[in-house]
Formats: structure tokens, sequence, C-alpha cells
């Protein structure tokens, strides 16, 4: 499979569709987040799923156990092939989305790449994560085979905060698509890289062909 998942952070189910079919020879995952989801929820599933892709529906819960486990029954209804939940939610809320039986794969989120955080603080994240039955974790690139070394390599390490080039944005723990990979990445996700980019495709491509694994 792919590495790369593109974050489909846009307003517009259009511009969606467009990028969708431009970058399809490099990637088979799209991420679907609030942005999106928001206004477009069951389209936008359904373009994914015609182009023959699939969908990572990145909500983030983090709720009462009761609630996160529904919501993740109505996510496998909608056929995506995986979701996040916030670690912050607890052992409990973590199980409990853990328990759904044929549930999509369940990604957790550590600490926000956006957020300075210790190595200790998400490693810690990803055992309880692990402990709870996720089936990986959502890190930065700085944390990646630390986790792989304590959760085993079939525990999913998806990694955000990539930039092929030095950008001054937002993202505070940053690495490059091939760095990321080489230490052991499942998946990358990348937004603004690829959005944001004169030509989508070409930067597609481009961050594909880094993370072919030689
Ligand atoms: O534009 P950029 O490449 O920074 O996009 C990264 C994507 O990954 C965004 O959609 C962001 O919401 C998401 N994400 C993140 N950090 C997390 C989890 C998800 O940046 N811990």
């Amino acid at each position: 499979m792919k590495k790369t998942i593109l974050a489909l952070d846009v307003y517009d189910l259009k511009k969606a569709e467009k990028l969708i079919k431009e970058t399809s020879p490099y990637i088979d995952i799209y991420k679907v987040g609030p942005i999106l989801f928001l206004q477009y929820g069951k389209e936008i599933i359904k373009i994914i799923k015609d182009n023959g892709k699939k969908i990572f529906l990145d909500l983030k819960f983090h709720d009462i156990p009761t609630t996160v486990k529904r919501s993740v029954e109505s996510a496998k209804e909608l056929g995506v092939f995986s979701l996040t939940v916030h670690s912050a939610g607890g052992e409990e809320m973590l199980k409990a989305a853990a328990a759904v039986e044929n549930k999509p794969k369940i990604w957790a989120v550590t600490v926000l790449t956006s957020r300075i955080t210790t190595p200790r603080e998400v490693l810690k994240r990803a055992r309880l994560a692990k402990s709870c039955g996720a089936d990986g974790v959502i890190s930065s690139p700085l944390e990646i085979s630390l986790i792989k070394k304590e959760c085993g390599k079939e525990f999913n390490v998806v990694t955000p905060g990539i930039r092929p080039v030095k950008a001054g944005d937002d993202q505070k723990r940053v690495t490059t698509p091939e760095t990321a990979v080489k230490e052991g990445a499942d998946f990358i996700v990348v937004g603004r890289p690829i959005l944001e980019a004169v030509n989508p495709a070409d930067a597609a491509k481009n961050i594909y062909e880094t993370t072919l694994i030689k």
C-alpha cells in the first residue's frame, strides 16, 4: 500500500474531487477531517469510494465511552478504513472504541504535532493506546522509532508534520517524507505541501517517489 495519506483539508467539494482525481496514482487513502465532513459528510465519502480509494476519518473522538463507542459504530457503517480517537480520553474510552466488532482501524492521537511535548509523554500515550486495543497511533516524526521499538512492528504509526522542505507554519515537530518512512512510519499524513503546491499531482508524485522503499 502507498505510504502517503492526503489530508483533504479544503472547504469545497469540487476542489476535493479534483484533488482526488489528480493525485490518485500516488495515493490510496484520503483523510477526511471536520472541515470537509461537516459540510459534505456522505458526499465526500461516496466520492472517495467511487474512485476506488480508502477513507481515514479524522474526527479525533474524545467523549464519554458510550458516545465514542457509538461514534465508532457509525463510522463503521460509513465504511471507513480508519479513524482517530484522542488518547487524552483515557483508558475506558479507548477500550470502548476498540471493542466495537469489525471496527475500522482505531488510531489514537498521542499529542498534536502542533504542540511541544516530550518523547516520554508520547510514548506513555502510545503504550496506553496499545494496551486498550487501538491499532496504532498518530505521532510526530520524532517519536516513530521509539514507538515501533516499544509497541512492536504491527502497531501502526501514522505521522503528520511532514514537510518536504522547511516551512514556517504551525507544525512544530516536522521531518521530510523520506526520513519519516525510513524511521518506520506506516503512513505519512500530508496536507498543505500537496494542497498548496502549484501542481498538487507533481507534489504527490515527488513524495511518492521519495517514500518508495528501495
Ligand atoms: O497541512 P499539514 O500537512 O500540516 O496537515 C496535517 C494534517 O494532519 C492536518 O489535517 C491535521 O489536522 C492532521 N493532524 C496533525 N497532528 C495530529 C493529528 C492530525 O497534524 N496529531
